[in-house]
């Protein structure tokens, strides 16, 4: 079925099209949700933004928008009323809406009977979120943008959209020269006697004397120096690091604490002339570089055989991953291994995309954007420079001067803006619906080849990443434009980066734990599961409120309901702001929090339940609307779709929140004012309970598209 909206949007548009002719060609109806249900149901604001640009007065025109109503339009609504300066006021005739709401109740397609996009409007949209980072826990931070990035996806699915989820993890980089190194610390450190608790006992003590100075520091470090140097010597070939990789299945508990030895002990090093001799190629380097050299390494820049550092690399990666997945599925996101595509996919891609800017950038005249790039050498890095017309900077650094965007350091380095350069062009590219005429044929040979065959076409990619990466979206979203990777047509692909703002705690300062940590996200869920269940089981305990519940139902219900509460408390908010991490607010059963609508939810269906038992299967389920409360409830499930639509275009789920928690509160005025199980007679009685039904239908769906899923008894 046709959104009501979207059906007055084309019957207004007819009638702009008849009464006004070409003038209107092209003109937005301008159909929106009326403000106040006094007015009606929907209101037209066309006829003012017409009127100025026909010269004519506003109330006239509305008028003969009006009169030139299609004949089904008036089918559906009652006698439009102009008012003020020129809104048409739009009420749905009863009979309309009973007729809706019986196809919806009728309508078995776990849809709603809500319209899934035509093919032919089938967008393909990458939505790439969570992202973490390869040995570190993820933070709240990839919280939301998991949770939010969840709900978009799911959005688009339901639309009918063909979603692809990407998980850009980090995977690749300057950072795994130390993750690898902390492996090997780990291994040959057996040697030594030394474990994981002494290198978390190191790591604390060389943070604390970083700082301190040469000499003071000097004494520890010469004697971990010395260490790392007696080990490298005693395993030149790596022999012993090896089947010691074979055989581990490595984890945080121990990953972590050994990457934090070798961040600490690199930082104390810093500035210090302390160095390390690899023990086969004879090579010095500062003790506060060896991460660097061995991210070389694992790169296959040292022109040696670089199993090992792949081995190691590999181990890390699958021991975040299965860290995150423990998460996810937890969270009942719906991101899997398969929607792993990390940086290090990346790798074959970078230097044809270097080439390639080098190449089509590399003066600004031709060029036909708003802003233009330059790629050029900078003391011997890579650089992309963004223009105005003008020839000004578009970003600047803080004293004005020209900020551009890194793509190659002068070591020959790529970094991160390369690496999202190169996503980008594979995620847009198509070689049949959007193939790019790249200048570098190896780029283009490389993109054609598995594991990139010839690219995922998007019509949309959008972003869920914190608010503190804006700028480097604006730049990447601008050098892909002037590249011209965004036309696709007649049409633009659409690039977003949706930001969001922090979790704050009581003293709204960044979220931490009490002794002042950065909180895990981990240790947050199931806090979220305990607390739940310490209410259920104070419930369980109040001879009132008892609803014997066995143990199976508490801890599940604690579950749904504990991580159903940091989500939605979380997907609530306008994700543009800071929110208040606060347990009393989310875990409330009054308010608009997940116990609140998922026990509004429990409870038509326990109704319902009772309901149907006693209803024949001959009686007419027609449903009538002759209550108000009875059409306020109705028209706020038939609003679902059009809810859904808003979520895809804005990107706020904050929209569908909205939405359940006050199709809840309209449930609640239907229930107190109407008798359901003491209807009036079985066919009021068999309406309301459709109505019941459908009301849980739209929470369900609703609550599905956050991720959450509902229970039958709470
Ligand atoms: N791994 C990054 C981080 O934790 C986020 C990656 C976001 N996605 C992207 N294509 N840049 O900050």
């Amino acid at each position: 079925m046709k959104a009501i909206l979207q059906q007055l949007r084309e019957h207004v548009g007819a009638a702009l099209h008849s009464a006004l002719g070409e003038q209107a060609a092209g003109a937005d109806p301008e159909i929106s949700r009326a403000k106040d249900a006094k007015h009606g149901d929907y209101q037209c604001n066309a006829a003012m933004g017409l009127a100025k640009r026909l010269g004519a007065k506003p109330r006239e025109v509305a008028q003969k928008i009006v009169e030139a109503l299609p004949a089904a339009a008036l089918e559906m609504l009652e006698t439009p009323e102009i008012a003020g300066p020129g809104f048409i006021n739009f009420k749905i005739k009863q009979v309309f809406l009973e007729a809706s709401i019986g196809a919806v109740a009728a309508a078995d397609d776990g849809h709603l009977g809500i319209d899934r996009v035509a093919a032919r409007d089938a967008q393909t949209v990458v939505v790439d979120y969570s992202s973490p980072n390869v040995a570190k826990e993820m933070h709240v931070g990839h919280l939301r943008s998991t949770i939010i990035g969840d709900t978009i996806a799911r959005v688009m699915s339901f639309q009918g959209h063909r979603v692809i989820r990407q998980n850009h993890l980090g995977d690749w980089g300057t950072q795994f020269g130390k993750i690898i190194l902390a492996l090997w610390h780990l291994c040959m450190g057996k040697r030594q006697g030394e474990t994981v608790a002494d290198f978390n006992r190191l790591a604390d003590e060389l943070s604390r004397i970083a700082k301190a100075t040469i000499d003071a520091k000097r004494p520890l470090l010469q004697k971990r120096r010395d260490i790392h140097q007696e080990n490298l010597a005693s395993d030149p070939t790596g022999s012993e690091f090896h089947s010691y990789l074979e055989a581990l299945q490595p984890s945080f508990e121990i990953l972590l604490p050994a990457y934090r030895y070798v961040n600490a002990l690199e930082e104390a090093a810093e500035g210090t002339d302390l160095t390390v001799t690899d023990a086969q190629s004879g090579e010095t380097y500062p003790l506060s570089g060896v991460s660097r050299y061995v991210a070389a390494m694992l790169q296959g820049k040292a022109g040696r055989d670089n199993t090992q550092e792949l081995t190691a690399w590999k181990k890390a990666k699958d021991a975040t991953l299965r860290e995150c997945n423990a998460i996810y599925r937890r969270l009942g996101v719906l991101l899997t291994d398969d929607d792993i595509c990390g940086e290090s996919f990346y790798e074959p891609l970078l230097p044809g995309v270097v080439e390639e800017l080098k190449s089509a950038l590399s003066a600004s005249d031709g060029q036909s954007g708003e802003i233009r790039a330059v790629c050029r050498d900078d003391k011997g890095a890579v650089c992309v420079f963004l223009e105005k017309p003008d020839g000004s900077p578009v970003f600047k650094g803080a004293q004005g001067d020209p900020l551009p965007m890194l793509i190659q350091k002068s070591d020959g380095a790529s970094l991160y803006a390369t690496t999202d350069l190169a996503a980008t062009l594979y995620r847009t590219h198509h070689a049949t619906t959007h193939p790019y005429a790249l200048r570098t044929k190896a780029l283009a040979e490389t993109l054609a080849k598995p594991p990139f065959n010839n690219g995922l076409g998007a019509d949309r990619v959008i972003y869920f990443v914190g608010f503190p990466q804006k700028l480097h979206f604006e730049m990447l979203f601008a050098t892909v434009g002037a590249l011209g990777w965004l036309r696709k047509g007649a049409r633009t692909i659409r690039m977003e980066h949706v930001s969001f703002g922090s979790v704050l705690g009581e003293d709204r300062k960044m979220l931490r734990t009490r002794a002042g940590d950065t909180v895990k996200l981990k240790d947050l869920l199931e806090e979220a599961v305990q607390r739940a269940e310490a209410l259920v089981r104070a419930s369980e305990a109040d001879a009132e409120k008892r609803r014997g519940f066995t143990e199976d139902e508490i801890r599940s219900i604690a579950e749904t309901v504990g991580i159903g509460s940091v989500k939605y408390a979380d997907l609530c908010q306008n994700r543009n702001t800071d929110y208040v991490f606060s347990w009393d607010k989310m875990l409330a059963l009054q308010g608009n929090t997940a116990p609140y609508l998922l026990y509004a939810y429990a409870r038509i269906r326990s109704i319902y339940r009772k309901g149907a038992e006693s209803i024949s299967p001959s009686v007419d389920t027609r449903v009538t609307l002759n209550h108000p409360a009875e059409r306020a409830l109705a028209m706020k499930v038939l609003q679902l779709g059009e809810i859904v639509e808003v979520v895809s275009d804005n990107l706020l789920p904050n929209f569908l929140c909205d939405y359940l928690y006050d199709l809840a509160g309209r449930f609640m005025t239907f229930y107190e004012s109407c008798p359901v199980l003491q209807a009036d007679g079985a066919a009021e009685k068999a309406s309301r309970l459709a109505l019941c039904d459908v009301t849980a239908r739209a929470l369900r769906i609703g609550l599905g598209l956050l991720g959450i899923s509902t229970l039958d008894r709470m």
